[in-house]
């Protein structure tokens, strides 16, 4: 019983200090698009001497409570790079549990998104996508798309260079069949070549486990997007590190090339 008061003590007094930082974070400009590398999951597992997949389950938490924040903060978009088109190379059985992931976590989570006002989107090659990893999004797209509140958009089978690459084939194609004018072809109408014509730029970049790199994220949207990065292992991601992001985020002057 004690230790109950104990815990319900730290509780509280952890979550009354978040909240305060939440409320002040909301007096000043909050990221609209922020995109997180969520990566570390397997290193995370290997300190505990689990298998990777393990690290792949604890992160989906992760998720979930990252996206809570997030939607309560009022942060427009969250883009979470779940898989690449890189990350095929992976040992099968990692592959395959990865490709369970999207179902696990919108079979748990799915009617909480939706009570939340969240809407589920994807970007990222579909095609090779197993049915029901596609299944499972789409239908959480289906049952989503008239919620207003947070996009939560994963990166599901996404390569920036591919879509890049894709994006040029498109246009050469318009500009061919008389669709797209070479004149009319600026940043702006090449922008809405690209998977996400949907959203606007990243305002902020978050990668998790210590790697200071892209991987092939959002090369083209991310020419002005302010990075973060953090030696925290993304199944070890809590609040906290979400509000620190934000927080540095908060004090960068964000110039565009301009005083
Ligand atoms: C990120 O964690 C998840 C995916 C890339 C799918 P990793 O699986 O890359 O974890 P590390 O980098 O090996 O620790
Ligand atoms: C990037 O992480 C992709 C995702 C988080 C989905 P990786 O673990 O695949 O990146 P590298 O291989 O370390 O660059
Ligand atoms: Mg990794």
């Amino acid at each position: 019983m004690l230790n109950r008061i104990k815990l319900w003590k730290n509780q509280n007094t952890t979550s009354s200090t978040l909240r305060e930082r939440i409320e002040e974070i909301k007096k000043l400009r909050v990221p609209e698009h922020v995109a997180i590398i969520m990566d570390g999951n397997g290193r995370w597992a290997k300190k505990r001497a689990l298998p990777r997949i393990a690290g792949h389950h604890e992160g989906m938490k992760v998720v979930r409570k990252t996206t809570k924040l997030a939607n309560e903060l009022g942060i427009k978009t969250l883009t979470l790079y779940a898989f690449s088109t890189e990350n095929w190379k992976r040992p099968k059985n990692e592959v395959d549990y990865l490709m369970k992931l999207p179902e696990e976590f919108l079979g748990s989570f799915l009617p909480e998104l939706i009570e939340e006002n969240v809407q589920v989107k994807m970007i990222g090659y579909k095609e090779q996508l197993p049915l029901h990893t596609m299944n499972a999004i789409g239908r959480a797209m289906e049952d989503t798309k008239n919620n207003d509140g947070l996009v939560l958009n994963f990166a599901l089978n996404y390569g920036s260079r591919a879509e890049i690459l894709d994006a040029v084939k498109k246009v050469i194609k318009d500009c061919n069949s008389g669709i797209m004018e070479e004149e009319h072809l600026n940043e702006e109408t090449f922008a809405s070549y690209l998977m996400t014509s949907d959203f606007k730029d990243p305002d902020l970049l978050i990668r998790t486990s210590g790697e200071i790199r892209l991987s092939n994220f959002m090369l083209w949207q991310m020419a002005y997007t302010e990075f973060w990065f953090t030696d925290v292992l993304w199944p070890d991601f809590n609040d906290g590190h979400l509000l620190e992001a934000i927080e540095a985020f908060q004090g960068r002057q964000r110039r565009f090339g301009g005083v």
